[in-house]
């Protein structure tokens, strides 16, 4: 029997993550089937998915190429232990991921959420340092704004307030760059900023500050996804990545979000030509199919565990039960070729600015104080209410859902990153019910 809303009758037994539990519970908005670019509501209307699921479904819904490969791999073997045992899925998935990624990114650790793999990235700087004699270096630097999950260390270097306030005071020795955002400099601008490369310079007052010997890693999203697309300034990650260089502190990008074409690109690293020491994934990896996520580790990183660890001893003391899952792997390979095969990323590139023109003719809604983009993502930030922070971003998501366009907010920024296979047509479609509901909440 499907799941319709009147036979998930006790909605009170499921605690939602991420979610007014109240307010959906008197009000519940439910898909029930999802097919290329749109869900199936549970009473059968259809919407246009404008954010990719949850910005994960890069080559649109239940493609048949990788729900077969699920189905074979769940008939064939459901599970394999994954600590001193393997299965080939997983050797194969960690050489095309090695293969796509840029520069020196040859090894590949995996999770199962974007929350453990970052978690996973900063305890291998914290153990990297360590096994080469710099155990001093336990510091980890993250970013005002920035999200990187709700495991500890995730929450402690990210920089949203309502995850810190309650449970970002649980790790010592961290610290924080500021953000980039800046209306007064930056609004409206397309593509990259041009004002704020200095911000990264901040990195050098962390340093002065702290000293570069207890410095262990710094972990940022290339472009922040989850407080809104935020668009580094030109040459900031550049910026960035010197310093770290040159105080021997390892560079951490969190692609959890632009990994997997959403940047025009396979990874931001790609895209903006720099080169971290590890760079965190998920979501786009499998295409929302099957939970799954990795970290690529660059060679040197990745060497310093195998030379220096004694002989038939473990190299990194972690992973979890479902590491490189058979499911998650098949799900992962199969969706590698669907972006392979279509040419995903490419399009992506391709229709960037036919996206960019399409956001910025926005600019002049009502309360609209700033557009931004990158490859087929976009933040389109309202003005709060007085005393009412996040209403008007609800408001539009309401309104755009009940005709029909799923988008997401966080606050009043409405953010979106529709599947890679979107047509002209439907991004005509979301912007324009966008333009509706931004009226209608004026
Ligand atoms: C940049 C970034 N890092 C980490 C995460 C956490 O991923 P997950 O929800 O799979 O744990 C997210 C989720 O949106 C993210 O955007």
């Amino acid at each position: 029997m499907p799941v319709t809303a009147a036979n998930a009758n006790n909605l009170d037994a499921l605690w939602m993550p991420f979610t007014a539990n109240r307010a959906f519970k008197r009000n519940p908005r439910m898909f029930a089937a999802a097919s290329g670019m749109y869900y199936t509501t549970v009473d059968g209307r259809q919407v246009l998915d404008g954010t990719a699921g949850l910005w994960c479904v890069n080559a649109g819904h239940c493609r048949p190429k990788i729900v077969e490969a699920i189905q074979r791999q769940a008939a064939a073997m459901d599970y394999a232990t994954a600590f001193q045992l393997g299965h080939p899925a997983e050797f194969e998935l960690a050489g095309r991921l090695t293969a796509l990624a840029p520069g020196d990114l040859d090894h590949v650790f995996f999770a199962n959420s974007g929350s453990e793999a970052v978690d996973t990235a900063l305890k291998i700087a914290l153990a990297y340092h360590r096994i080469r004699g710099e155990g001093t270096r336990t510091r980890l630097i993250g970013r005002e704004r920035g999200y990187h999950g709700v495991g500890f260390g995730g929450m402690s270097v990210g920089g949203i307030v309502n995850n810190r306030k309650m449970f970002g005071t649980m790790l010592a020795g961290v610290d924080h760059l500021p953000t980039t955002h800046n209306l007064e400099k930056n609004a409206f601008s397309r593509g990259q900023p041009e004002w704020g490369v200095h911000l990264a310079d901040e990195l050098e007052r962390l340093v002065a500050l702290h000293d570069a010997s207890t410095i262990a890693a710094v972990i940022v999203e290339p472009v922040a996804g989850s407080a809104g697309v935020l668009v580094p300034p030109v040459g900031y990650l550049e910026r960035l990545r010197a310093i770290c260089d040159e105080h021997q502190i390892l560079l951490i990008f969190d692609e959890v979000i632009t990994g997997f074409g959403r940047v025009g690109a396979s990874f931001a690293a790609e895209r903006f030509g720099v080169i971290p020491d590890m760079i965190t994934c998920a979501k786009g990896l499998t295409n929302g199919s099957v939970p799954m996520s990795a970290v690529f580790v660059r060679d040197d990183v990745y060497d310093a565990f195998m030379d220096k660890s004694p002989k038939g001893a473990i190299e990194l003391f972690h992973g979890y039960t479902y590491s490189g899952h058979p499911l998650a792997s098949a799900a992962a390979l199969a969706t590698l070729d669907v972006y392979k095969e279509e040419g995903l990323f490419e399009r992506a590139h391709l229709l960037s600015p036919r996206w960019e023109d399409a956001i910025h003719s926005l600019k002049g809604g009502a309360n609209v104080v700033d557009i931004r983009n990158l490859g087929l993502m976009a933040g389109i930030e309202l003005a709060p209410r007085q005393g009412k922070p996040g209403t008007r971003g609800a408001d539009v998501f309401a309104k755009c859902f009940d005709d029909g366009v799923l988008v997401r907010t966080t606050g009043d920024v409405i953010a979106l990153s529709p599947p890679l296979i979107v047509e002209e047509a439907q991004i005509d479609q979301i912007i324009e019910t966008l333009r509706k509901a931004i009226q209608k909440t004026a």
